[in-house]
This record gives structure tokens, C-alpha cells and sequence, in this order.
């Protein structure tokens, strides 16, 4: 709730709730830049994991540059690179260090230390490598990506988490037509292959996979996740121009290891709706679309509520 709808009786006690918090921010943030006996001694436990198991191939110091890597068809990540790794979650990075690369789409030449490293000695090894990263970590950069993957899964293992989200790709340089046409569109792979005859060329299976339909000129069979019935007509172009993000309607698609999304009607949400649990409306449907386009008109857009607008 903005500060502004609160009475001024109320807002004595928040103002001194906010500079409580704040002071305990500033004191755990104080004890973990000078690096508190357990988080450095933990820090330190990392390091020397690091230096026996990883540094061959990563570099003594991070950068992607250790002798074992220079051998390797994908070259060793650079854990230094903080725009890269500072958005992955702890739980992704220990999935990635104990079960291998393969385990989130990379390559398997990232091997997985299960079998030699306990979850402590992992989390001790990711604690060192935050402190490596360039910009420096920052917690609130963590993408939320859920830990339990849902969506159906796809014939090649295309992550968002790591292409919209670690890389930062932006969406539109795949999806170009969401702000031109009707369909925001699935890119060729063309556009894939843009990148990938030289990106991970060699040596990763799921990109392997790309480089099949490519030789074979196949288009990939994506499952899709958002359709509307034949009878509806949504243009991307008009939302897009009005200033609409992506994630307002598609949610954090940037944290998606694999698009998920319920959508469309549900006898759930009917039964919930007519005992009075309703919650808003489920994406696709056409309370979902009225709800919002009431709302944006609310505040001076121009959206149609017309039957014919939507319905053709
Ligand atoms: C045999 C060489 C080798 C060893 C040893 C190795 N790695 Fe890797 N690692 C790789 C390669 C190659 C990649 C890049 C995979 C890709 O891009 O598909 C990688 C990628 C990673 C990534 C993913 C980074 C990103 O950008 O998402 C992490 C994290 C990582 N390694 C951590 C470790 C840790 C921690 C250890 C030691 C416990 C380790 N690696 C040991 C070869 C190795
Ligand atoms: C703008 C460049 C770019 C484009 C376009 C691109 N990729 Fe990637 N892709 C990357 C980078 C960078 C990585 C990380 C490579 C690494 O660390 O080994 C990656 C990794 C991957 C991986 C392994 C990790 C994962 O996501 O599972 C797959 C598979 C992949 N890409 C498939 C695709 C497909 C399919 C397309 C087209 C729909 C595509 N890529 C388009 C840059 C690109
Ligand atoms: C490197 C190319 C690439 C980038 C960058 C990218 N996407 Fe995608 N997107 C794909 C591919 C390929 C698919 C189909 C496979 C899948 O569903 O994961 C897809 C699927 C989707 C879907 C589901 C489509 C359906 O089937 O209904 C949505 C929604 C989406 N992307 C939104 C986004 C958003 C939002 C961003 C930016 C945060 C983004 N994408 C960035 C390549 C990309
Ligand atoms: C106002 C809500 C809204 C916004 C904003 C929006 N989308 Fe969509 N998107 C939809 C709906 C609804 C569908 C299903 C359309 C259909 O089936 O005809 C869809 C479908 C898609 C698809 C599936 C393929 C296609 O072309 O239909 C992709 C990919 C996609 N959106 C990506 C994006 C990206 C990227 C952005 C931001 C640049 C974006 N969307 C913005 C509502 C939205
Ligand atoms: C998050 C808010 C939001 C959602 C959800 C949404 N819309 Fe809209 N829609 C808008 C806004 C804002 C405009 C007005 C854009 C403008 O001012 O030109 C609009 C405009 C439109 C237009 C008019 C386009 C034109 O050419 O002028 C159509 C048709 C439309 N929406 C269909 C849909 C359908 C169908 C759905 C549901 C599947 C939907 N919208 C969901 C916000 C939304
Ligand atoms: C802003 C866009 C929008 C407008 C305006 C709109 N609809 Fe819809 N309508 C939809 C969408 C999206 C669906 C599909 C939703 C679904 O599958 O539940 C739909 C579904 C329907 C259905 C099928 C329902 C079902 O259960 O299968 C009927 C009938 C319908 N609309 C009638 C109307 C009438 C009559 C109006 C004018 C009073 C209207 N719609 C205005 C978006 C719209």
C-alpha cells in the first residue's frame, strides 16, 4: 500500500518500523562485506574445494582459463562474469555443480561432483564463488526461478533462464513480431543457428539437436503454452505500444527453465469463484482480458470491451 493512503496516526509507527529494518539491514550487510568468522571461514572451505576440483578447468582464478578447459570443445564458464552468474540462484548453481551441466541444458563436459562433494562442501564452493563475480552479487539481482521445473517438456532443452536471464538476450530479438504484427512469433532456427554455429557448436547434445533440424531443415515442433481458441483474435502490437511488458501477462518468463503457465478456463477456479474464492481471473480467459482492459480504460487507455473487437 503506497504511504500516501495511510492516516497520519498510522504513519508515525511505520516510519519507525522502516528505520528499525533499515538499521538491521545496514548491519547485516555491515558484518557481511567485512566477512563474519562463519561466512568467511565457509568462504575460505570453498576456496580450497575450488582450487583442488575446479581450477584445472576453470581457471585459478575463475576466468574460464584453466589448462584442462583449454582443451574442451565448450570452453570453461568464466565465474567471474557477475552479469552472467549473479541472476542464477543458489539451487540452480549447486544443481549445475552436482549433477553436471546437462542437468539445466549446458554441456556435460561440466561434470557433475555429486559423488564427491557432500551439499555442505557445494554450497561452501558457491558461497566462494559469489565472491568472484564482477559486478559484484547482489542477492536482490536473483531471478526467482521456481525450484520444481513444470511445462511440458520440449524437444530440444531451450532455457529462458539462461538465455533471457543469464545472458540477457532480449525478447524481442526472438520474438520480433510482438511489436509489429498480430503473433510475438517463435523464432527460426535460423536465429538460433545465428548463434549457435559458432556458440556451443560442439560438445553440447541439446545444441547437437539444433544443429539436426538445421542440416535436416526441419523446423523444431515447439509444444505451444499460450493459444487462444480460433474465435478470439488478440494482436500483440497494440499491448506492446501501449507500454505493456512482456511479463505482465507471460510472468517471469526470464526465470523459466521451462515456459510454464495455467491458462484457459478451469472447473477449479469455477467452483472457486462460486463460493466466493474467485481470486483474479486465470490468463486467457475472457475475464482475464475485460478485467484488465476495465482497469488500463480506468486509467485514460483506450481498450475495447466490444464483443467484436475480440470476436471476429
Ligand atoms: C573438466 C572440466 C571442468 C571441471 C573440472 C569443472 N568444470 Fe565447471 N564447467 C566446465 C565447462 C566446459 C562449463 C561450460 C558448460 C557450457 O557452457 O555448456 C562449465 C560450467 C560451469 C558452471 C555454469 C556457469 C554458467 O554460466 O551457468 C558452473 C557454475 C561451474 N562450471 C562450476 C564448477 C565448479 C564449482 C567446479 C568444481 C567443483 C567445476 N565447475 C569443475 C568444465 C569444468
Ligand atoms: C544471441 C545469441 C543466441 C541465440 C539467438 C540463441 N542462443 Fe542458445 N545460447 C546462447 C548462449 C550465449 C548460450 C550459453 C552457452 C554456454 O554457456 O555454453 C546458449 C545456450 C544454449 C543451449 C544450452 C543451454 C540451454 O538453454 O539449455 C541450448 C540448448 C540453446 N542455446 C539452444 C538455442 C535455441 C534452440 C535457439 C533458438 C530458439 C537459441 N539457442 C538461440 C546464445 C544464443
Ligand atoms: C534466444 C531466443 C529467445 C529469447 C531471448 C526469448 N525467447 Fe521466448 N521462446 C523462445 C523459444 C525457442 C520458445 C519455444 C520453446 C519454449 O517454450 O521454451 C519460446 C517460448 C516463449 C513463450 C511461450 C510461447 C508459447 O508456446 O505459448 C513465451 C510466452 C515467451 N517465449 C516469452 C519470452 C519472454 C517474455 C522473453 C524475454 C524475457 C523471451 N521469451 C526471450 C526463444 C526465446
Ligand atoms: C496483454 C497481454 C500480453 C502481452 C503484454 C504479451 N503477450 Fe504474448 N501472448 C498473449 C496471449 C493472449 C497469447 C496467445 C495468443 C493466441 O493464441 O492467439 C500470447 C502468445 C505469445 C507467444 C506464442 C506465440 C505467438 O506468437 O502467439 C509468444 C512467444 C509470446 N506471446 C511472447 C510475448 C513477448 C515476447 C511479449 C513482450 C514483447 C509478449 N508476448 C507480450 C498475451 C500477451
Ligand atoms: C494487462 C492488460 C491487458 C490484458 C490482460 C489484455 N489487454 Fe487487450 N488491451 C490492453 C490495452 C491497454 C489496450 C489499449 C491499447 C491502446 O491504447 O491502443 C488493449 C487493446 C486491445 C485491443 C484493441 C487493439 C487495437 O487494434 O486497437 C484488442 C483487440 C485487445 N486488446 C484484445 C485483448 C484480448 C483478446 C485479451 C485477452 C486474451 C486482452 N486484450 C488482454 C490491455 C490488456
Ligand atoms: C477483450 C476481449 C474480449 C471481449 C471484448 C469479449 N470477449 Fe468473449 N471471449 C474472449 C476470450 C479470450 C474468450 C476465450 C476464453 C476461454 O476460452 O474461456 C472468449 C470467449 C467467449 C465465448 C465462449 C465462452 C465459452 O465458454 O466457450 C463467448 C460466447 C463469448 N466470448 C462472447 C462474448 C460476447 C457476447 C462479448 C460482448 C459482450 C464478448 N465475448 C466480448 C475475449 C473477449
Amino acid at each position: 500500500m503506497p504511504l500516501s493512503c495511510q492516516s497520519p496516526t498510522r504513519r508515525a509507527p511505520a516510519r519507525l518500523f522502516l528505520a528499525a529494518a533499515m538499521a538491521t539491514a545496514l548491519g547485516a550487510l555491515l558484518t557481511a562485506s567485512s566477512g563474519s568468522p562463519p561466512i568467511r571461514h565457509e568462504v575460505e572451505r570453498g576456496r580450497q574445494i575450488y582450487l583442488q576440483h575446479c581450477a584445472s578447468c576453470h581457471g585459478p582464478e575463475g576466468r574460464g582459463d584453466g589448462d584442462a578447459g583449454a582443451a574442451l570443445p565448450v570452453r570453461p564458464a568464466d565465474l567471474t562474469d557477475g552479469r552472467v552468474m549473479n541472476p542464477l540462484p543458489d539451487h540452480v548453481l549447486a544443481r549445475i555443480i552436482g549433477e553436471g551441466g546437462q542437468a539445466v541444458g549446458l554441456s556435460p563436459l561440466m561434470p557433475g561432483w555429486k559423488a564427491f562433494l557432500a551439499d555442505r562442501q557445494i554450497a561452501q564452493v558457491i558461497a566462494y564463488l559469489r565472491t568472484l563475480a564482477r559486478p559484484p552479487f547482489r542477492p536482490e539481482e536473483v531471478l526467482p526461478v521456481p525450484g520444481r521445473r513444470e511445462g511440458p517438456e520440449q524437444p530440444i532443452f531451450f532455457s529462458h533462464l539462461i538465455h533471457a536471464g543469464s545472458f540477457r538476450i532480449d525478447c524481442q530479438y526472438c520474438h520480433s513480431g510482438a511489436r509489429r504484427g498480430v503473433a510475438a512469433g517463435i523464432p527460426s532456427v535460423a536465429t538460433c543457428m545465428g548463434c549457435h554455429k559458432i556458440v556451443a557448436a560442439r560438445g553440447n547434445p541439446e545444441v547437437e539437436k539444433l544443429h539436426g533440424y538445421w542440416q535436416r531443415k526441419e523446423p523444431i515442433p515447439w509444444v505451444r503454452i499460450f493459444r487462444l481458441p480460433e474465435f478470439v483474435h488478440f494482436p500483440h502490437k497494440p499491448h506492446v505500444r501501449a507500454g505493456l511488458r512482456c511479463q505482465d501477462c507471460h510472468g517471469p518468463v526470464e526465470a523459466m527453465e521451462r515456459v510454464h503457465a495455467e491458462t484457459g478456463p478451469s472447473v477449479l477456479q469455477d467452483l472457486r469463484g462460486l463460493v466466493g474464492l474467485g481470486g483474479p481471473p486465470r490468463p486467457l480467459t475472457m475475464g482475464w482480458c475485460i478485467e484488465c482492459h476495465r482497469e488500463m480504460n480506468a486509467a485514460g487507455a483506450r481498450a475495447p470491451l466490444d464483443c467484436m473487437a475480440c470476436h471476429r
